[in-house]
């Protein structure tokens, strides 16, 4: 019975192997040789075929009961190497799987961005962006605000020097692309961060906005509309639609505001019988400015006066506000990990 004593001078012959390996790299040869696919024990097995018949069981069953032994000495001797080691330096444990680094996502801002950009892309509309610096007239007296015109104030501009500023909304685009264009048609998105001198609650004095603007002969308010109409069934929903309100903005005549049907409330104005938190009970939100272009603001970039065009800019923060249901505007530039990790 040659093999059972091999098989038990085997388990004897790992353990004083295992009391000189002061490592774990060590520890790891030792399990390679004893118990490896051509290991020790392995060799051992393969001559198994040679033993009589009858004897085969019983060799089997030391076999099983040596290979538990000996494992559980590599396993014992491995937690004792790792207990000494815990907290040294230079010890390295090559059986233990890698750290992954962990994975970034896209920001909820950023993801929202992306989704109005290639929505308009699919309309064959260009996408383009410009300074956040901007000069007052870009930003201003190009798109139609007189100086010293209350409307100047409506925007809380940070000036950087006398006729230099941080660019109140993205409607400086509309003037760029106009301007380096030349002549109509044109049909632009113009995604990126506005400053305003605003922090609170509800207000950041960095946010993002996205500009669109269509220009070319017979453009409607129809038009305007069903491009509106288009954009929010793509952002909220095939149920989602638009409501136009009369405004005011120097740069567009008609103007109005854009609200979207309430997407907690589904436009009935109210949840469990009561009045809608987040549309107060009207049914519907508002996501947008929009317009038809004003003449004077093709005249300021030199525009065929009998072409016709609409534009619109919409905040995004508030968008993804709505379409993510998160309620603090702040969130979105804390970068708490627990809730970017979300996206
Ligand atoms: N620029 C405006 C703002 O920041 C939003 C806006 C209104 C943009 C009407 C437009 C528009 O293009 O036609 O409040």
């Amino acid at each position: 019975m040659g093999l059972i004593s091999e098989l038990e001078s085997l388990a004897g012959e790992l353990e004083s192997a295992l009391g000189q390996a002061v490592s774990l790299p060590e520890v790891e040869e030792l399990r390679i040789a004893f118990m490896g696919r051509k290991g020790r024990l392995a060799e051992l097995m393969a001559s198994l075929r040679e033993a009589p018949a009858e004897d085969r069981p019983a060799i089997g069953q030391k076999a099983n009961a040596v290979k538990l032994a000996i494992s559980g000495m590599l396993e014992d001797r491995i937690a004792v190497l790792r207990a000494q080691s815990a907290g040294r330096e230079d010890f390295f444990d090559p059986s233990l799987p890698g750290r992954r680094p962990p994975a970034g996502s896209l920001h909820p801002i950023t993801l929202v961005l992306n989704e109005i950009c290639s929505i308009f892309e699919g309309l064959g509309y260009e996408v383009v962006s410009g300074p956040e610096a901007e000069t007052d007239f870009h930003n201003f007296a190009a798109l139609n605000f007189p100086a010293n015109h209350p409307a100047r104030d409506m925007q809380d501009t940070l000036y950087i020097a006398d006729e230099v500023l941080l660019r109140t909304h993205t409607s400086p685009m509309q003037v760029r692309s106009m301007l380096e264009r030349k002549k109509p048609p044109l049909a632009v998105i113009a995604p990126g961060k506005v400053y305003r001198r605003d922090s609170d609650i509800t207000h950041s004095p960095m946010f993002h906005q996205v500009e669109g603007l269509l220009v070319g002969k017979d453009v409607s308010l129809a038009d305007l509309r069903g491009t509106l109409a288009y954009l929010v069934r793509k952002l909220f929903g095939a149920e989602a639609r638009v409501r136009f309100r009369p405004s005011f903005f120097p740069f567009t005549e008609p103007s109005a505001e854009v609200d979207v049907t309430c997407i907690i409330c589904r436009g009935a104005g109210e949840t469990a019988g009561e009045p809608c938190r987040v549309c107060k009970g009207s049914g519907w939100l508002e996501i947008l400015g929009s317009g038809m272009v004003d003449p004077n603001v093709f005249k300021a970039v030199g525009f065929d006066e009998d072409c016709a065009g609409f534009a619109f800019g919409m905040g995004v923060e508030r968008i993804a506000m709505l379409k993510y249901g998160i309620g603090d505007l702040r969130l979105f530039f804390e970068n708490d990990m627990r809730l970017l990790a979300q996206f």
